[in-house]
């Protein structure tokens, strides 16, 4: 069954960023299994080539776009592209982050180019993905924009307070952004995970942290990416169309807002 009542998903083409790798892999399989039209955008173009074909291969369709979701000129530039060659844009899972290549440390030894980076890029980045895809969204009056967020805010988890600020700061921008774009029939929320293990080694959690949320959780077992993709589908169908604005954890219960 179509997760959305009134239009085929073949009809809608779906965006993802951060699709080279780890989560965002999995929601490109995920909305090409439920036949989506989808594209695939990632800095690292190789690895995103690979996820492409991989899952057009599989009877998906799947086109990859290289960006930094940073740099305005190349959001533009891809974004032309992907509008040219799939004709819309309807979904926008704004998933890219710099996320798994943080070192963990104390606030006061993260420098300051570093701190920047990632502000820019994890919330600067998510702006801009809007902003150049909203004007097909905008003429097709729907819209699904889901930013990603995460569960460490909801816990204020230490040693990486510049990715806790960016994802706190993405929370506001999407209450914001769904007030003014509720009246375009466009929806946008925030989704904020907890600790999920995906192929790429990372060390944002220790191996005893984890097994201290696990332990924590109501549901307490592991995550993997697929504790996602069925919310996400969710929030990109029809059937969430009066759910704005708001801040989804999906952390097996450790943490409730
Ligand atoms: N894995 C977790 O436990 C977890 C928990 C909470 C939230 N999240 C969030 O979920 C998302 C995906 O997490 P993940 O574990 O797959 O992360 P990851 O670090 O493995 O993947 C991030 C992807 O974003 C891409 N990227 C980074 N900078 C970019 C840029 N400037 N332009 C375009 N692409 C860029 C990377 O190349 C990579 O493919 C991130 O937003 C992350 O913050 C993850």
């Amino acid at each position: 069954m179509s997760t959305n009542s009134q239009v085929p998903n073949s009809s809608r083409v779906v965006v993802v960023t951060g699709a080279a790798q780890g989560i965002g892999r999995a929601y490109v399989k995920e909305f090409c299994a439920q036949g989506y039209r989808v594209a695939a955008l990632d800095i690292n173009a190789k690895a995103v080539n690979q996820v492409a074909a991989e899952a057009s291969g599989h009877g998906g369709h799947c086109l990859p776009f290289e960006v930094d979701v940073g740099d305005e000129a190349s959001v533009a530039s891809a974004c032309h592209k992907l509008l040219e060659q799939l004709g819309s844009a309807d979904i926008l899972v704004n998933n890219a982050a710099i996320f798994s290549t943080l070192k963990m440390r104390p606030f006061e030894e993260i420098p300051l180019d570093e701190w920047t980076k990632v502000l820019h890029v994890n919330i600067t980045g998510t702006l801009l993905m809007v902003k150049a895809l909203l004007p097909s969204m905008r003429q097709r009056k729907w819209g699904r924009i889901i930013n990603v967020s995460s569960a460490a805010v909801t816990m204020g988890r230490p040693h990486y307070l510049h990715y806790t600020t960016s994802k706190a700061a993405v929370i506001g921008m999407t209450r914001s952004m769904a007030r003014e774009l509720g009246v375009s029939g466009i929806t946008v929320n925030a989704l904020l995970p907890g600790a999920i293990d995906t192929e790429i080694s990372r060390e944002t959690v220790t191996p005893a942290q984890k097994q201290a949320q696990i332990d924590m959780r109501s549901v307490p077992r592991e995550a993997t990416p697929q504790d996602l993709t069925g919310v996400v589908s969710f929030l990109a169908s029809e059937a969430s169309g009066f759910v704005t604005g708001q801040s989804l954890i999906v952390d097996g219960g450790l943490t409730f807002l």
